[in-house]
């Protein structure tokens, strides 16, 4: 896994310079800069958080403050993939818990938890426009509807093939 001990690459650097130089403010890239970050590292850690706030003319709180709004930015580290399972009230009653349950068991892991091979984060997510068909969850970029166990079992298992 990549450290983010190590300051912002030049190039990173740059496309965000380039991001906010594209914007009225510089401030309106906070976003796609925190994604390009992510991309890099899988997270955004506080030192790099800092960076970016720099670069576009921020505080370090307010940058924080939109990275901690979307659920898609990840503050903390995160494994190579990661599932997101709703657990907002459509979900819910179609047997999110049910899923979660056998997420946890399948992997060895507690929501909010990586597993020990790094390759799987499980993170709860609350609705994702998806409640025709819940059960859904995202899994990296893509989202899955009418999740059922079988399904889990073969997105678990070809994310476990994928470095
Ligand atoms: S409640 Fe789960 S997608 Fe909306």
């Amino acid at each position: 896994m990549l450290t983010a001990d190590p300051p912002l690459p030049a190039t990173v650097r740059a496309e965000i310079l380039a991001l906010a130089a594209a914007e009225l403010h510089p401030r309106g890239a906070a976003v796609a800069a925190l994604r390009l970050v992510q991309a890099h590292f899988r997270w955004i850690s506080t030192p790099h958080l800092r960076e970016v706030a720099e670069l576009l003319g921020m505080s370090a709180d307010d940058l924080d403050g939109v990275a901690t709004y979307f659920n898609l930015l990840f503050r903390r580290p995160v494994g190579r993939h990661v599932i997101m399972l709703c657990d907002s009230v459509s979900c819910w009653i179609m047997g999110r818990e049910r899923l979660c349950a056998h997420l946890c068991r399948t992997l060895g892991v507690k929501p909010g938890e990586t597993t020990a091979d790094d390759a799987i984060t499980l993170l709860p997510t609350v609705c994702i426009g998806h409640c025709d068909h819940a059960p859904a969850m995202l899994v990296d970029d893509t989202l899955h509807g009418d999740v059922d166990i079988p399904t889990l079992d073969r997105l678990v298992a070809a994310l476990k093939e994928q470095p």
